[in-house]
């Protein structure tokens, strides 16, 4: 796998409007093709992580660079670096039903990629393999906002699929997911990532790390990175874990016997 820095992040702080620090001196680099886990715990900076990777926010401090190019607001509002960035990179939101506002599966799997300016027989055609690839053909015609909660999960990876991004961004992508959807997506973030993406995910399911992530970085309350290393070695440093509160010790066995039982599938 190519170790190009895809994402290099320096001295990133970020405070929103009330301007309590959310993020502080984060320095870290993402390589393409890379599977990561963004660990923290709930208020610990994750989502806003993702949405400064995403070019949604912007770094009040410090520095991001995507592929070399500096994320900042005055270069997205060129219009060539926009498109090319909405193009190289996905974000599948947390909440499916901010996500879909389409009248039907089909028509919310072809909203992004015809905004990109695709052409429309290409458009057709992925669309045609995504609801074959998501097991989605016989919804193809239903309202989004009428499906299940796992396969609102689908279209809406679906929809950030359709435009073929080599990046992924997932914010909790698992959350509130039945155990059999939950597996299925982990196992498509596999899929995805042997494809050749490189797919960044927020968390706070230690259970899925260790498939879903070959590096991690954890994020702790004070919002500055606590720790960065392959999930195995993160997943056994018990203090660590405590101090972020990401487990506590009546948890910790528990969570210990759910990610060995996911991870020898
Ligand atoms: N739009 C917002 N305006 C003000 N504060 C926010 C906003 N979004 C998140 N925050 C605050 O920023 C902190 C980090 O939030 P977030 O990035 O959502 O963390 P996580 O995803 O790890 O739970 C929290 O204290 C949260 O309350
Ligand atoms: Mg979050």
């Amino acid at each position: 796998m190519a170790s190009k820095a895809l994402y290099t992040l320096q001295d990133v702080g970020y405070a929103y409007d009330d301007g309590h620090p959310v993020l502080e001196g984060i320095n870290l680099t993402i390589n393409a093709g890379e599977k990561v886990a963004l660990l923290g715990a709930n208020g610990s900076g994750k989502s806003t992580l993702l949405r400064l990777l995403d070019g949604l926010l912007f770094p009040r401090q410090g520095t991001i660079a995507f592929d070399g190019q500096e994320l900042t607001e005055a270069h997205l509002e060129d219009e060539g670096f926009f498109l090319a960035f909405r193009r190289r990179v996905g974000f599948v939101f947390q909440d499916s039903e901010a996500q879909l506002f389409n009248p039907s599966v089909r028509e919310e799997l072809a909203f992004g990629p015809l905004q990109l300016e695709l052409p429309a027989a290409a458009v057709k055609e992925r669309v045609d393999s995504l609801l074959d690839l998501l097991g989605l053909a016989d919804l193809a015609d239903r309202p989004p906002h009428k499906l299940s909660g796992g396969e609102r999960k689908k279209v809406a990876l679906g929809s950030v699929l359709a435009s073929n991004p080599e990046v992924l961004l997932l914010d909790e992508p698992t959350a509130g997911l039945d155990p059999r959807s939950q597996r299925w997506l982990v196992e498509m973030l596999v899929q995805l990532n042997q494809a050749g993406k490189t797919i960044i995910t927020a968390t706070h399911d230690l259970a899925v790390v260790p498939v879903i992530a070959d590096r991690v970085f954890v994020l702790g309350e004070d919002h500055r990175l606590a720790a960065a290393g392959p999930p195995r070695e993160i997943l056994a440093e018990r203090e660590l874990l405590m101090r972020v509160n990401l487990i506590d010790a009546a948890f910790h066995e528990h969570h210990h016997q759910g990610y060995f039982h996911l991870h020898a599938h």
